[in-house]
């Protein structure tokens, strides 16, 4: 069984080790969603992860209410993206964007318009907006030509990742957003072909990488889910059925990787009870799997040896440990990350985190 410092290729995605870093938005933006300069210090600071799977990132001003989030909709950001993933690249690094639509979770504060989502639904609580939490706005059903201009905001967005250098992209199909408000019964209302059974809950999912393979290749495209449990106030009613019947369509649409979120009931980060899918997703899907979730190298490392996944991904400890890679092969211990500068603008908490050796 390989270890997490074998690598693995995954499409045409080469990677030197199994220790994937996970999507983390950190807020590092402009109010234009345009990234900045100290983006690629932290980026290419964490260069060693066999793959950096990008924060979220807005295809479009309607799907993206996370106060400065960047985005992937308009010729500056691509600019701005540019030099980040550059400074990944000269640091012998690889990335690809997580594309993102937050569908009923983004507030009109930010976008200044209402969400949209499968269906006429309400987030759970309280969304992140530039004037604090304010509550979830009821979203309106997406109406045949909103889902249309959605996958071509899809396509848009992954031929600029292309553009601005990216290898790859990541279709962010978890934690609740609007791909998942389309997969999921507790969201998706609709009585067309986009909604009622698990065939039809799937089309949306489909028509995105239908889209996006056409723009960044098949090859370069992965997809994260989070499967067991509710996320976010959005569940369903037969998870397993509905998720093990998506790997099976991602089988079938060729994509190389499915990266998991998948927590227990210990989890410190959305734990559930609900146990996890990956297994039955595993035997229908023969591309690379990758776990997240809670994970330490020794438990990532047992994941590996029980053939349950070919990858780890690991999301707060790369937060705080550029040289995560490093720390786990000497079995360093690992920094904590400082919660109050999580989503702060600066560079404070985000490119100053120690490393064990002081850089030349
Ligand atoms: C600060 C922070 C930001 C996050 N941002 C994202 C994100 O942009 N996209 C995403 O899919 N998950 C996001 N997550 C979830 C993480 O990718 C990961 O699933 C979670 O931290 C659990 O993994 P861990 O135990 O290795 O940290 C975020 C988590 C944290 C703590």
């Amino acid at each position: 069984m390989p270890t997490l410092f074998d690598p693995v290729e995954m499409g045409a995605l080469k990677l030197p080790n199994r220790i994937l870093m996970a999507p983390l938005t950190r807020g590092r933006a402009t109010r234009e969603a345009v990234p900045t300069a100290i983006m690629a210090e932290y980026y290419a600071q964490r260069a060693a992860a066999g793959l950096i799977i990008s924060e979220a990132t807005g295809i479009s001003r309607e799907g993206l209410g996370w106060p400065y989030a960047p985005g992937l909709w308009s010729e500056d950001q691509v600019e701005g993206w540019k030099p980040v993933v550059a400074a990944v690249h000269e640091a012998g690094g690889r990335i690809v964007a997580q594309l993102w639509h937050m569908g009923r979770l983004v507030n009109p504060g930010v976008s200044g318009m209402q969400p949209v989502s499968a269906s006429a639904t309400t987030g759970p609580g309280l969304d992140h907006t530039y004037d604090g939490k304010q509550p979830s706005v009821e979203a309106r059903a997406a109406s045949v030509e909103d889902i249309a201009r959605i996958l071509g905001d899809y396509a848009t967005a992954a031929r600029n990742a292309i553009a601005a250098g990216f290898d790859g992209v990541q279709l962010h199909g978890a934690n609740g957003y609007l791909i998942d408000q389309f997969l999921r019964d507790g969201t998706n209302l609709r009585d067309d072909e986009y909604g009622g059974p698990i065939a039809n809950r799937l089309r949306f999912l489909r028509e995105v990488v239908e889209a996006v393979i056409a723009e960044a290749e098949v090859a370069r495209t992965g997809i994260r889910l989070s499967p067991n449990g509710a996320v976010q106030g959005c569940d369903d009613s037969d998870g397993h059925a509905l998720f093990t019947a998506a790997a099976a369509e991602l089988e079938r649409l060729g994509v190389p990787w499915i990266e998991l979120r998948e927590p227990g009931p210990q989890s410190s980060f959305r734990a559930t009870e609900e146990p996890p899918v990956s297994p039955a997703m595993r035997t229908v899907y023969s591309g690379r799997i990758v776990l997240n979730s809670d994970f330490d190298a020794a438990r990532g490392q047992a994941k590996l040896d029980e053939g349950a996944c070919d990858a780890i991904s690991f999301g707060r400890p790369f937060l705080a440990n550029p040289d995560l890679v490093e720390r786990i092969r000497l079995g360093a211990k690992f920094n904590a990350p400082d919660v109050p500068t999580l989503y702060s603008q600066g560079s404070e908490g985000y490119t100053d985190y120690p490393t064990l050796l002081v850089r030349a």
